[in-house]
């Protein structure tokens, strides 16, 4: 019992010591609608995390299909120049920079495309497995409508929320509905209040995806989502999963999943796109309305699609000779579960950000089991590749310039 006793303070301890040096980073965050433009007739969102030597520029916008772009620059003076009569015009190319442009060191992009509404006849939740007759025409959310999210702006939860509803809708589905990205920005390390109750760092953004109150177009509907994002030549985008221990924050929900460069040689931080694979069908969370979510594997657009605006007015004319534009898509639903048609609700959580993912250490509660549960010398040997991956991602975190 004492020795059990001990073990848990000793866990306790090194659990303190490990989450010790992300806990201390703040950042300085202040938002922007429409930097240098007048009217509210278009969304563009510029957030600055300003802090320990380097900015972080997020720039949120729903002109064409609702997009990210994620800057890193290393200096804490760097800013967002944007030439509105050139995004607005035909020739975009180049409308958007960051001034000095020397000083960024990383930037990716995320763009939200579509969204798929398949009827799953006999409830297998078998997205890619489903026949072409099944799907409705999916909603290009490039054709999308958007609210004036200038209202949106909470400054102090530093959120917003982009909010639209399809432009052509014969069916009347958006009638009494819309499409939200609710998108909230942090000062501090935390966790989310709200489920699934994502673990965060000042170096990431977290973003809402929901459907809410849209009229389905039949009955047995699930949905998708595609996304398009991109990384440089040398690396590509991979999906990787990381096992997490099932605590006390999602009960039943294993899996975190991250998008990231797959480039193992890199000795400089990068973006990461990183979700717990859980949707929730209605508006509180609760662990009955949970939705597994399953992301596919990315795909290389390069040959095939024209980059979204945002992602052009940033990168240029020239992107596809420096940078693989990959698109992918994360379904919502599992065999057997409800249908989006019990509440007409769905929302799912992720996190944009920069440097080295969130990890979940081990809870209070999983400390306590394991060590009540488990000899000494298999926590002892837990504890051992602990510190080894700890101590690699140190290493593999700090940054160095791109040349
Ligand atoms: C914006 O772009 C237009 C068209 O390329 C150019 O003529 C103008 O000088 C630019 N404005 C600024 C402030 O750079
Ligand atoms: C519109 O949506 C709200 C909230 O989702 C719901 O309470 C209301 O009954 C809906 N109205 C109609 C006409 O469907
Ligand atoms: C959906 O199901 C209801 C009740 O089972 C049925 O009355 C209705 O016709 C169905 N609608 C469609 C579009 O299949
Ligand atoms: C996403 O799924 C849809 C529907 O199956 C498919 O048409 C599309 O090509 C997929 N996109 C990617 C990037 O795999």
């Amino acid at each position: 019992m004492i020795a059990g006793l001990r073990l848990v303070l000793v866990l306790l301890g090194l659990r303190g010591l490990l989450a010790a040096p992300e806990e201390e980073e703040t950042r300085q965050v202040s938002m922007q609608f429409n930097p240098g433009y007048a009217s509210s007739s278009v969304n563009l969102l510029h957030t600055r995390a300003v802090g320990n030597g380097s900015t972080i520029h997020y720039v949120w916008s729903t002109i064409g299909a609702p997009t990210v772009l994620l800057i890193y620059t290393d200096t804490e003076h760097s800013d967002l120049r944007v030439n509105w009569s050139k995004l607005l015009s035909g020739d975009h190319y180049g409308a958007i920079a960051i001034e000095p442009a020397s000083s960024v060191l990383y930037s990716t992009a995320l763009t939200f495309t579509r969204i798929f509404e398949y009827k799953d006849v006999n409830n297998t939740a078998n997205f890619s497995g489903t026949a072409e007759k099944n799907f409705y025409p999916p909603y290009d959310l490039s054709n999308f409508v958007w609210e004036n999210a200038n209202n949106t702006i909470n400054s102090s939860s530093l959120s917003f929320r982009l909010t639209g509803a399809n432009a052509n809708d014969p069916n009347g589905s958006f009638s009494n509905g819309s499409v939200s990205f609710r998108v909230s920005a942090y000062d501090r390390p935390g966790r989310d209040s709200s489920s699934p109750r994502l673990l965060h760092t000042a170096n990431c953004t977290k973003l809402e995806f929901m459907i809410e109150g849209v009229r389905p177009r039949g009955n047995h509907s699930r949905f998708a989502l595609e996304m398009i994002t991109l990384e440089k030549k040398s690396g590509r985008k991979k999906v990787r999963s990381v096992r997490s221990i099932d605590d006390e924050y999602t009960p039943t929900i294993f899996e975190v999943m991250e998008l990231v460069p797959d480039a193992l040689n890199s000795s400089y931080a990068l973006g990461y796109f990183q979700w717990k694979s859980v949707a929730y069908g209605s508006i509180n969370g609760s662990r009955a309305d949970a939705l597994p979510c399953v992301v596919y594997d990315p795909q290389n657009m390069n040959q095939t699609m024209t980059a979204p605006r945002i992602i052009q007015a940033f990168y240029g004319e020239r992107l596809s000779d420096h940078y693989n534009v990959e698109a992918l898509n994360v379904s919502f639903g599992i065999a057997d579960g409800d249908f989006y048609e019990k509440n007409k609700f769905l929302a799912w959580s992720a996190l944009v950000g920069y440097g080295t993912p969130p990890r979940d250490s081990f809870s209070i509660l999983v400390i306590c089991i394991m060590a009540v549960a488990l000899g000494t010398p298999l926590v002892l040997l837990i504890i051992g590749a602990i510190v080894v991956t700890c101590l690699k991602k140190k290493v593999f975190s700090t940054y160095q310039p791109i040349n």
